[in-house]
Protein backbone atom coordinates (compact mmCIF):
# COMPACT_ATOMS: atom_id res chain seq x y z
CA UNK A 1 0.00 0.00 0.00
CA UNK A 2 1.42 3.86 -1.10
CA UNK A 3 2.24 5.59 1.95
CA UNK A 4 1.07 9.10 2.64
CA UNK A 5 3.47 11.78 2.83
CA UNK A 6 3.58 13.35 6.26
CA UNK A 7 3.28 16.83 5.97
CA UNK A 8 5.23 20.11 7.31
CA UNK A 9 3.57 23.26 7.28
CA UNK A 10 5.67 26.36 6.92
CA UNK A 11 4.65 29.61 8.48
CA UNK A 12 6.51 32.94 7.83
CA UNK A 13 5.79 35.85 9.79
CA UNK A 14 6.49 38.71 7.06
CA UNK A 15 3.99 39.79 4.38
CA UNK A 16 6.39 41.73 2.77
CA UNK A 17 6.99 40.14 -1.03
CA UNK A 18 10.58 40.51 -1.14
CA UNK A 19 10.49 38.80 2.21
CA UNK A 20 13.90 37.28 3.31
CA UNK A 21 12.11 35.20 6.24
CA UNK A 22 10.06 33.68 3.55
CA UNK A 23 13.01 32.82 1.16
CA UNK A 24 14.79 31.25 3.89
CA UNK A 25 11.29 29.18 4.48
CA UNK A 26 10.92 28.14 0.97
CA UNK A 27 14.83 27.39 1.67
CA UNK A 28 14.59 24.86 4.30
CA UNK A 29 11.32 23.59 3.02
CA UNK A 30 13.18 22.17 -0.03
CA UNK A 31 15.61 20.23 2.62
CA UNK A 32 13.22 18.28 3.95
CA UNK A 33 13.59 14.48 3.70
CA UNK A 34 11.61 12.55 1.23
CA UNK A 35 8.52 11.21 2.61
CA UNK A 36 7.73 14.69 3.82
CA UNK A 37 5.53 17.29 2.01
CA UNK A 38 6.26 20.83 2.26
CA UNK A 39 3.39 23.06 2.35
CA UNK A 40 3.56 26.83 2.80
CA UNK A 41 0.66 28.95 4.75
CA UNK A 42 -0.35 31.99 2.72
CA UNK A 43 -3.55 32.68 4.77
CA UNK A 44 -1.92 35.64 7.28
CA UNK A 45 -3.15 38.46 6.01
CA UNK A 46 -6.74 37.56 5.61
CA UNK A 47 -7.32 36.67 9.37
CA UNK A 48 -9.88 38.62 11.08
CA UNK A 49 -8.52 40.85 14.15
CA UNK A 50 -8.66 38.06 16.76
CA UNK A 51 -11.50 38.70 19.66
CA UNK A 52 -12.58 36.34 22.19
CA UNK A 53 -16.40 37.54 20.89
CA UNK A 54 -15.76 35.42 17.56
CA UNK A 55 -14.37 32.70 18.50
CA UNK A 56 -17.30 30.20 19.25
CA UNK A 57 -18.73 27.85 17.36
CA UNK A 58 -16.91 26.39 14.33
CA UNK A 59 -19.86 26.77 11.79
CA UNK A 60 -20.19 30.50 12.66
CA UNK A 61 -16.40 31.18 12.60
CA UNK A 62 -14.85 33.54 9.61
CA UNK A 63 -13.64 31.41 6.79
CA UNK A 64 -10.23 32.40 6.66
CA UNK A 65 -10.30 31.33 10.55
CA UNK A 66 -11.45 27.84 9.70
CA UNK A 67 -9.02 27.36 6.74
CA UNK A 68 -5.92 28.62 9.08
CA UNK A 69 -7.41 25.45 11.83
CA UNK A 70 -7.95 23.00 8.93
CA UNK A 71 -3.74 23.32 7.42
CA UNK A 72 -2.91 23.29 10.89
CA UNK A 73 -4.59 20.19 11.38
CA UNK A 74 -3.85 18.40 8.31
CA UNK A 75 -0.15 18.84 9.45
CA UNK A 76 2.50 16.78 11.48
CA UNK A 77 5.26 19.10 11.89
CA UNK A 78 5.34 23.26 11.15
CA UNK A 79 7.88 25.22 10.90
CA UNK A 80 7.78 29.15 11.64
CA UNK A 81 10.08 31.83 10.50
CA UNK A 82 9.76 35.34 11.43
CA UNK A 83 11.16 38.42 11.58
CA UNK A 84 11.37 40.55 14.75
CA UNK A 85 9.40 43.87 15.12
CA UNK A 86 10.28 46.29 17.60
CA UNK A 87 12.24 43.24 19.91
CA UNK A 88 8.59 41.45 19.34
CA UNK A 89 6.47 38.66 17.14
CA UNK A 90 4.88 40.52 14.39
CA UNK A 91 1.09 41.50 15.03
CA UNK A 92 0.14 39.50 12.07
CA UNK A 93 1.17 36.38 13.30
CA UNK A 94 0.86 36.87 17.01
CA UNK A 95 -2.97 37.11 16.03
CA UNK A 96 -2.50 34.14 14.36
CA UNK A 97 -1.70 32.25 16.87
CA UNK A 98 -4.56 33.93 19.50
CA UNK A 99 -6.74 32.22 16.81
CA UNK A 100 -5.58 29.03 18.01
CA UNK A 101 -5.50 29.15 21.43
CA UNK A 102 -9.01 28.00 22.10
CA UNK A 103 -8.54 24.97 19.48
CA UNK A 104 -5.01 24.01 20.89
CA UNK A 105 -3.86 22.52 16.90
CA UNK A 106 -0.17 23.42 18.41
CA UNK A 107 -0.99 20.57 21.76
CA UNK A 108 2.10 18.27 20.94
CA UNK A 109 3.19 19.23 17.47
CA UNK A 110 6.35 19.33 16.66
CA UNK A 111 7.79 22.81 15.99
CA UNK A 112 10.85 24.41 14.40
CA UNK A 113 11.24 28.20 14.52
CA UNK A 114 13.51 30.02 12.96
CA UNK A 115 14.32 34.18 13.46
CA UNK A 116 15.91 35.69 10.42
CA UNK A 117 17.21 39.20 10.86
CA UNK A 118 19.74 41.61 9.30
CA UNK A 119 21.21 42.42 12.48
CA UNK A 120 23.92 40.69 14.50
CA UNK A 121 21.51 38.69 17.00
CA UNK A 122 19.57 37.55 14.21
CA UNK A 123 15.86 38.57 16.61
CA UNK A 124 17.07 36.62 19.59
CA UNK A 125 13.87 38.47 21.56
CA UNK A 126 11.37 37.42 18.76
CA UNK A 127 12.54 33.74 19.29
CA UNK A 128 12.26 33.48 23.45
CA UNK A 129 9.02 35.53 22.64
CA UNK A 130 7.76 32.96 20.41
CA UNK A 131 8.81 29.90 21.73
CA UNK A 132 7.13 31.46 25.20
CA UNK A 133 3.54 31.46 23.34
CA UNK A 134 3.90 28.21 21.41
CA UNK A 135 4.91 26.01 24.48
CA UNK A 136 2.23 27.72 26.52
CA UNK A 137 0.37 26.05 23.89
CA UNK A 138 2.09 23.01 24.12
CA UNK A 139 3.95 22.90 21.38
CA UNK A 140 6.84 20.28 20.94
CA UNK A 141 9.84 22.54 20.14
CA UNK A 142 13.28 20.35 20.56
CA UNK A 143 16.76 22.11 21.36
CA UNK A 144 18.12 21.84 17.74
CA UNK A 145 14.96 23.33 16.17
CA UNK A 146 15.44 26.90 17.33
CA UNK A 147 17.58 28.90 15.26
CA UNK A 148 18.31 32.52 15.44
CA UNK A 149 19.51 33.80 11.89
CA UNK A 150 21.71 36.86 11.90
CA UNK A 151 22.86 39.19 8.58
CA UNK A 152 20.21 37.34 6.73
CA UNK A 153 20.60 39.48 4.10
CA UNK A 154 24.45 38.13 3.10
CA UNK A 155 23.26 34.50 3.87
CA UNK A 156 20.75 33.96 1.11
CA UNK A 157 22.24 34.44 -2.47
CA UNK A 158 20.27 35.78 -5.56
CA UNK A 159 18.61 32.32 -6.47
CA UNK A 160 17.49 32.05 -2.68
CA UNK A 161 19.74 29.31 -1.59
CA UNK A 162 21.33 29.23 1.80
CA UNK A 163 25.33 29.51 1.30
CA UNK A 164 26.79 30.18 4.43
CA UNK A 165 28.40 26.82 5.78
CA UNK A 166 27.47 27.50 9.38
CA UNK A 167 24.07 28.34 8.48
CA UNK A 168 23.72 25.50 6.42
CA UNK A 169 25.00 22.91 9.54
CA UNK A 170 22.25 24.75 11.55
CA UNK A 171 19.51 24.32 9.16
CA UNK A 172 20.08 20.53 8.74
CA UNK A 173 20.39 20.25 12.25
CA UNK A 174 17.48 21.75 12.80
CA UNK A 175 15.10 19.73 10.04
CA UNK A 176 16.83 16.58 11.66
CA UNK A 177 15.62 17.28 15.12
CA UNK A 178 12.34 18.14 13.82
CA UNK A 179 12.03 14.83 11.77
CA UNK A 180 12.73 12.96 15.07
CA UNK A 181 10.44 15.05 17.00
CA UNK A 182 8.00 13.61 14.44
CA UNK A 183 9.07 9.70 14.43
CA UNK A 184 8.90 10.47 18.45
CA UNK A 185 5.07 12.05 18.17
C1 LIG B 1 8.33 47.68 12.00
C2 LIG B 1 9.70 47.04 12.00
C3 LIG B 1 10.32 46.77 13.20
C4 LIG B 1 11.56 46.13 13.23
N1 LIG B 1 12.13 45.80 14.42
C5 LIG B 1 13.24 45.02 14.45
C6 LIG B 1 13.75 44.50 15.68
O1 LIG B 1 13.25 44.74 16.75
N2 LIG B 1 14.84 43.68 15.61
C7 LIG B 1 15.43 43.34 14.43
O2 LIG B 1 16.39 42.57 14.44
N3 LIG B 1 14.99 43.84 13.26
C8 LIG B 1 13.91 44.65 13.23
N4 LIG B 1 13.42 45.13 12.04
C9 LIG B 1 14.17 44.88 10.80
C10 LIG B 1 13.76 43.54 10.20
O3 LIG B 1 14.51 42.52 10.83
C11 LIG B 1 14.08 43.55 8.70
O4 LIG B 1 13.30 44.53 8.06
C12 LIG B 1 13.83 42.18 8.09
O5 LIG B 1 14.36 42.16 6.79
C13 LIG B 1 12.37 41.87 8.06
O6 LIG B 1 12.17 40.55 7.65
P1 LIG B 1 11.62 40.18 6.19
O7 LIG B 1 12.75 40.46 5.23
O8 LIG B 1 11.34 38.72 6.28
O9 LIG B 1 10.41 41.01 5.89
C14 LIG B 1 12.20 45.80 12.00
C15 LIG B 1 11.56 46.11 10.78
C16 LIG B 1 10.33 46.72 10.77
C17 LIG B 1 9.65 46.99 9.44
Amino acid sequence: MEQRSLVILGISGSLRKQSSNTRLLSFVGGMMPAGMEFRMYQGLADLPHFSPDLDGDEGQLHGAVREWREELRAANAIVICTPEYARGVPGSLKNALDWVVSSSEFMNMPTAVISASPHPDGGAAVLQSLTLTLKMMSAVIPDEASLAVPFVSKMIGPDGNVTDTNTLSSLLNLVQALSQAIKGH
